[in-house]
């Protein structure tokens, strides 16, 4: 078992590993002219999760930049009270963007001027929605991958519209007939674009398949302006493989953040300054879950906080035993009290076991769940 050929064999792994290893360099800061982010590990934005809590829990747990939830640009100039609640920014200082979805160049940019008004570093703009609603219903979001000229009077009014960075998300193209990201990706870079982040899948693909790293590299071939990788990334090994076949400079998580708002953090210590971190104790999860659901409770009203953090406690769950049971039970709690018991029910003897826990929420929560 110990002969030559085991040893060489781990020899040649290793050196592979090592090899691998080194060839990544440190990631470094990234400048949108004028704004550093020390940092470009970035929350993508999630509509209907990402929410201001989730985005505040996140931050304190070493999550370098976070991005609002996608925003209609014609709700937030009417100041709907719902829309002005998803602009609230974190508040934990270090730079906050706000992202903005519709299709008139002018509402656009009188969007940008009251976000901006309100505290937003950077404004973001959305080409990467694929739903009918936005899509096809209000030719906003991925729609606007179609229309070259549209997309770039939109960016152009923006741009002039603010004093801060405008960066620009979105996907590969509509379909893999139209891969036009890094032509688009010109574009906005002449428009006067900070950044780009490209969800390596087309619109038509939604959420199927998998995220083409390799691709976004012919975006950042395309463009002096900083280019971020989104798309599957779950862990820091995939963090790196992703800027390896991309060569982006830095990425966007979004998915995998689902019940491990730390996940992030460790990304970042990882990727800026080659610091592994271990996946925290399921005492501090419970910790952690407990806080966000204080947060959202804070945030969303007793009543709405308990139905829209039902997901997320189900989330902190998954993968560890007797989850299923818990989420039925979760989803009938009425009361924080109730939830809370439920909570300390389920996590404390598994605690005491010294259970650990190894897990995904998202590889979990099947395509079923992915709303936007
Ligand atoms: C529930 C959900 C909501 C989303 N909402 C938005 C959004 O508001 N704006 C946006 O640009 N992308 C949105 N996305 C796309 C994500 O930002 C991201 O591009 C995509 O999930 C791929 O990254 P991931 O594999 O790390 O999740 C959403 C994705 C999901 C799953």
């Amino acid at each position: 078992m110990w002969g030559g050929d085991f040893l060489s064999n781990l020899l040649k792994i290793n050196a592979e590993w090592c090899e691998k290893a080194m060839s990544l360099p440190l990631l470094k800061p990234i400048d949108l002219g004028g704004l550093a982010i020390s940092a470009p590990v970035i929350l993508a934005p999630m509509s209907g999760v990402t929410d201001q809590p989730f985005r505040r829990l996140a931050r304190s747990l070493g999550t370098p930049m976070v991005v609002s939830e996608m925003i209609a640009s014609q709700a937030m100039v009417r100041e709907n009270r719902q829309t002005l609640k998803m602009a609230e920014l974190d508040g934990f200082g270090g730079p906050a963007s706000v992202q903005l979805a519709g299709c008139d160049p002018a509402t656009m940019a009188e969007a940008a001027k009251l976000v901006v008004d309100r505290g937003a570093a950077v404004v973001d703009i959305n080409f990467g929605c694929p739903v009918k609603k936005v899509a096809l219903g209000q030719s906003a979001g991925s729609a606007l991958m179609r229309d070259e000229i549209a997309a770039a009077r939109i960016l152009e009014a923006m741009v002039k519209a603010v004093p801060v960075p405008v960066t620009l998300k979105m996907r590969m193209g509509w379909d893999h007939n139209s891969l036009n990201a890094p032509n688009l990706a010109r574009i906005a870079e002449a428009c006067g674009i900070r950044m780009v982040t490209i969800h390596g899948r087309t619109r038509q693909q939604f959420y199927t398949g998998q995220a083409d790293w390799a691709f976004i590299r012919r975006v950042k071939e395309a463009v002096h302006i900083p280019v971020i990788a989104n798309g599957d990334i779950l862990s820091i090994e995939d963090a790196e493989e992703a800027l390896r076949q991309s060569g982006a400079d830095g990425v966007m998580i979004g998915r995998g953040a689902y019940g491990r708002p730390w996940l992030l953090g460790q990304i970042a210590a990882h990727l800026m300054h080659g610091i592994r971190a271990e996946e925290p104790r399921l005492a501090e999860q419970k910790r952690i879950l407990l806080e966000h659901h204080a947060l959202m409770l804070e945030h969303h009203g007793t009543e709405p906080g308990i139905r829209i953090a039902r997901k997320h406690v189900a989330w902190y769950s998954k993968g560890l035993p007797g989850s299923a049971e818990f989420r039925v039970a979760v989803n009938h709690a009425t009361s924080a009290e109730a939830v809370h018991a439920l909570i300390d029910g389920f996590f404390d003897p598994l605690i005491e076991q010294g259970v650990t826990a190894v897990r995904d929420a998202y590889r979990e929560a099947g395509e079923g769940r992915i709303a936007a």
